[in-house]
């Protein structure tokens, strides 16, 4: 602040002297005022004209001085820029750049390891490097940025999001959280900063947190924090192929043994954040861009598969058939009415309390039949089913009473119903030091970024959609600021962030690293 302003009345001071020094050459060379005549009077004008000229000019600088240091401080009272051009226009360019990196024609979709995944980490990476970080890929797939800081032995701070998409997917969703720590540390590298952290700073770019292809989410950062088990390698995608297929296919050996070594040291680490796009629509309801995450709902995702007895779709009297897809259908209506209404199915015995009803969201998003034709009765369906509430007793005891029904739907109908967990995570409380710090962080972003009104709090915030975070919390304190998102859309092309909301996504961060780091 003292050395902007300083600087300011500087520019002020050097103006107003180059007005005095114009206007005394005018009047030196206009006629002394005894000789008054015709000439002396046009004089006489062209002094006035200068004189005005010089206050406009010296109006000009004043404007131009106040606007070059504007609204730029951080916490320890030193100006900086606000970095338009790293922050957003970059930024924002390298958003939707990678959001072209996709394995499918005319929509973005980018799976773990695919082909356009492979791609995308490269462009991270060269980013990366951009940003002034040694860089590597590690055995998941995951890619990494790190600056060493002044001492490397110190527990380092990571930050992350997720390289992969779901299917026909928004630009936002993952890459947000990467691009605004890459540009936030390419701000510090361009300052000479960088090298100044006290402690390591590493960005990780996570191969998989959708768990679109396997069904099992963070695999990349589950890794990390040491709690993918062995297993994790050998789930299968639809084809058949597994996890370590995938890995081998892209020249990555990963070994029931090598894996374990993925897992960082929870002494080497100092804490975890990561900057994500809300994914609902409370930011825009209060007008603000960034928001601090509370806590994220836990999730469970099942598969179900139901068997009957495949057959002719002209022949069969409807009294006689074992139909799965009908039988399907009831599945799913019972989860509906199941997530719409727990309290008339569970009894309040502690199992369930007034909290976890009100976040109890379930979803089926994905159905498959076999052998899938118009004139054929199918002998199989499967479909999947998400279920994410804050409180993890009242969402096991949905998914009891779930499965016991199903069980019983199955039996009358004279289907076999076989019920598959593919994921599970419990919920996650963010540390309340770390979101404080975020909270400071992202209350000078918005404070410093023109046109941003703060009355209010920096709001707090439920996370229903899952994180990398979820996994990085088995391993070290987690914190998370959210980004405001146009209509609360994601998972849909339709995702949008403004410009300016990825540019206070990454002030904030810059702000985080130039306080705490
Ligand atoms: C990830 O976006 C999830 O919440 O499913
Ligand atoms: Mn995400
Ligand atoms: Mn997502």
């Amino acid at each position: 602040e003292e050395r902007g302003g300083a600087r300011r009345r500087e520019l002020v001071r050097v103006a107003w002297f180059a007005c005095l020094f114009v206007c005394k050459l005018a009047a030196m060379a206009s006629p002394h005022p005894s000789s008054a005549n015709r000439t002396s009077f046009k004089d006489h004008n062209i002094i006035l004209s200068l004189l005005s000229l010089c206050l406009v000019l010296s109006l000009l600088s004043t404007v131009a001085s106040a606007h070059i240091f504007s609204g730029v401080e951080d916490t320890k009272g030193v100006k900086s820029d606000l970095f338009p051009e790293i922050l957003r226009d970059e930024a924002v360019t390298r958003l939707n750049e990678l959001g072209m990196v996709s394995d499918a024609d005319g929509y973005l979709e980018r799976t773990f390891l695919s082909p356009a995944s492979v791609r995308a980490g490269n462009l991270i990476r060269i980013w990366m490097e951009d940003a002034g970080l040694i860089t590597w890929v590690d055995r998941m797939g995951n890619v990494h940025g790190r600056a060493e800081g002044m001492n490397a032995s110190a527990k380092a701070l990571l930050i992350g999001s997720h390289l992969d998409t779901v299917i026909d997917a928004g630009i936002f969703d993952g890459s947000l959280g990467l691009i605004s720590a890459l540009s936030a540390l390419k701000v510090l590298n361009t300052n000479g900063r960088l090298r100044k952290l006290r402690r390591p700073v590493e960005v990780i770019a996570f191969s998989d947190e959708e768990g679109v292809r396997f069904q099992s989410t963070f695999l990349g950062s589950a890794a990390i924090a040491g709690i993918l088990p062995v297993s994790g390698l050998q789930i299968r995608d639809k084809s058949g192929v597994t996890v370590q297929d995938v890995l081998k296919e892209n020249s990555v050996d990963v070994t029931e043994e090598n894996l374990f070594q993925l897992k960082y040291d929870p002494e080497s680490v100092w804490g975890y954040v990561e900057v994500h796009i809300e994914q609902g629509p409370v930011l825009e309801s209060v007008g603000l861009p960034l928001g601090v995450v509370k806590g994220i709902a836990g999730q469970t995702r099942l598969k179900v598969t139901v068997r009957g007895s495949q057959g002719h779709a002209g022949t069969v009297p409807m009294s006689m058939r074992q139909d799965p897809m009908a039988a399907a259908a009831e599945l799913i209506v019972l989860l509906e009415s199941l997530c719409k209404h727990p309290e008339d199915f569970l009894s309040y015995d502690g199992h369930c309390n007034a909290f976890a009803v009100e976040s109890l969201v379930c979803t089926v998003g994905e159905i498959s039949s076999w052998p899938s034709a118009s004139n054929v009765i199918p002998g199989q369906v499967t479909f999947t089913v998400d279920i994410r509430a804050m409180d993890d007793m009242g969402r096991k005891a949905i998914i009891y009473e779930l499965s016991n029904r199903m069980h019983q739907i199955c039996d009358r109908r004279s289907v076999s119903c076989n019920i598959e967990r593919k994921h599970d995570a419990n919920a996650v409380g963010c540390d309340t030091g770390l979101s404080s710090q975020l909270k400071s962080a992202a209350y000078s972003a918005m404070k410093r970024m023109e046109g941003v009104a703060l009355d209010d709090d920096v709001p707090l915030l439920m996370s229903g959609a899952g994180h990398d975070a979820m996994a990085l919390s088995h391993l070290t304190k987690v914190g998370m600021l959210f980004v405001r998102c146009r209509g609360g859309i994601s998972h849909s092309p339709a995702e949008h962030v403004l410009d300016d909301d990825v540019w206070a996504a990454g002030l904030a961060i810059l702000s985080f690293l130039e306080t705490h780091m």
